[in-house]
């Protein structure tokens, strides 16, 4: 097992990362300060690993909560659900939420835990690769709204976070893609070395390939460990980590949530940034072209959806939560493998930069 730390001063956590991790009781009990739980999963998830974690809990009193699976359940109707269960079953403000799924469980339970009694513990246990290398990791924790992805939410960071790899056996193809593309974003942010290592090794991450993606966990890890414990409120740097977002957020809301996977849509941005990159100076065809070839590689799609606008992209850009007294900034690359927070663009360039995204 692997055992990162989360550097934030008292509330700092581990990342224990390795296969079998469900097994090993101890490893979830220790995070848990109270005589009660409530694991929250979905309907998908709970068949396959419910069982390894209420056998953990032996010693607690726990409840469970089963709750239906996809992005188009994260919101307020659903997390009340979860405050419904909390309170039905006199669950006190010594109690700890167990997240047990993908993000999407990840993001409404750890947003339940941070509001329940004003904050009650959490443990985020990730069943997906993007919830093992991105959302389990820094505290972010949300519920969309029709109008706008994320738009409600809180930082609050768990007490533990356990990736068991072995979970990811049972996960689609198309999902283990679409948590590629949140290792590709490391890469291009900020670990160059990384993204060569992505390049050489992105078939065996595809083939499952035990050691490969158990690199490629800790190394996403300790990137988002670093980048957290930097800037845990996004006051500057933590921004960073949205490369590709605020095109993909606006790809999310505006096909409707859960049509296109989070990974897929911020694939197809990171490409759209690369693009204005170019048209900035800032980076060549050539790297483009890299962007490009990377995100293909690992089967996820490098072009905006046709059934999308420019004009709906620019509409629903301008929600985004990077914008600040009306000024949207965006993640583009200085270099590669060096991503910076910028103005420097006109409109003109990103309504292009849209309308030439429609194809390769
Ligand atoms: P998800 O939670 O919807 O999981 C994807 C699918 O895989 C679901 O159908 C799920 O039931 C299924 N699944 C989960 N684990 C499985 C397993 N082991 N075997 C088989 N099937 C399994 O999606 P996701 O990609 O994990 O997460 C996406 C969400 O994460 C989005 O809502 C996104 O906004 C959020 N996110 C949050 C942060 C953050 O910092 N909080 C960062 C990135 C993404
Ligand atoms: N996924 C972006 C962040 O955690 O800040």
């Amino acid at each position: 097992m692997i055992s990162l730390k989360v550097n934030l001063g008292e509330r700092s956590y581990p990342i224990c990362i390795g296969h079998n991790l469900l097994e090993q009781s101890e490893l979830l009990t220790q995070h848990i300060p109270g005589n009660s739980a409530l694991i929250v999963s979905n309907e998908t998830v709970a068949p396959l690993y419910m069982d390894a974690v209420e056998k953990s809990l032996s010693d607690i009193r726990f409840k469970t909560l089963i709750l239906p699976d996809g992005e188009e359940h994260k919101n307020l109707n659903v997390l009340n659900s979860i405050y419904d269960t909390l309170l039905e079953n006199h669950l006190d403000r010594n109690t700890t939420l167990i997240a047990l799924g993908g993000g999407v469980i990840g993001d409404i339970t750890g947003f339940a835990a941070a509001t329940y009694q004003r904050g009650v513990h959490l443990v985020q246990i990730p069943t997906t690769l993007l919830s093992q290398v991105d959302s389990s990791v820094g505290g972010k924790t949300a519920v969309n709204h029709p109008i706008g992805k994320n738009m409600i939410g809180a930082f609050y960071q768990p007490r533990a976070v356990i990736a068991d790899t072995n979970t990811l056996n049972t996960l689609e193809e198309r999902q283990l893609s679409s948590g590629l593309a949140e290792v590709i974003k490391y890469g291009l942010i900020r670990d160059i070395n990384f993204l060569e290592w992505l390049e050489s090794n992105i078939g065996k991450l595809l083939d499952r390939d035990p050691a490969a993606l158990a690199y490629a966990i800790e190394r996403s890890c300790r990137n988002k460990a670093e980048v957290v414990a930097a800037d845990e409120r996004e006051s500057g740097q933590r921004a960073l980590l949205n490369l590709g977002h605020t095109f993909g957020h606006a790809i999310e809301t505006g096909m409707g949530y859960g049509v296109w996977l989070h990974g897929e849509a911020i694939a197809s941005g990171m490409v759209m940034a690369a693009r204005l990159s170019n048209k900035l100076g800032w980076i060549s065809e050539n790297d483009v072209s890299r962007v490009i070839d990377i995100l293909e590689r690992a089967n996820l799609p490098i072009t905006a959806p046709e059934q999308m606008s420019a004009d709906k992209f620019i509409e629903l850009m301008s929600l985004d939560k990077k914008v600040s007294d009306g000024v949207l900034k965006l993640v583009l690359y200085k270099s590669m493998g060096n991503a910076v927070i910028s103005k420097d663009y006109t409109d003109a360039i990103l309504r292009e930069t849209i309308a030439e995204s429609y194809s390769a």
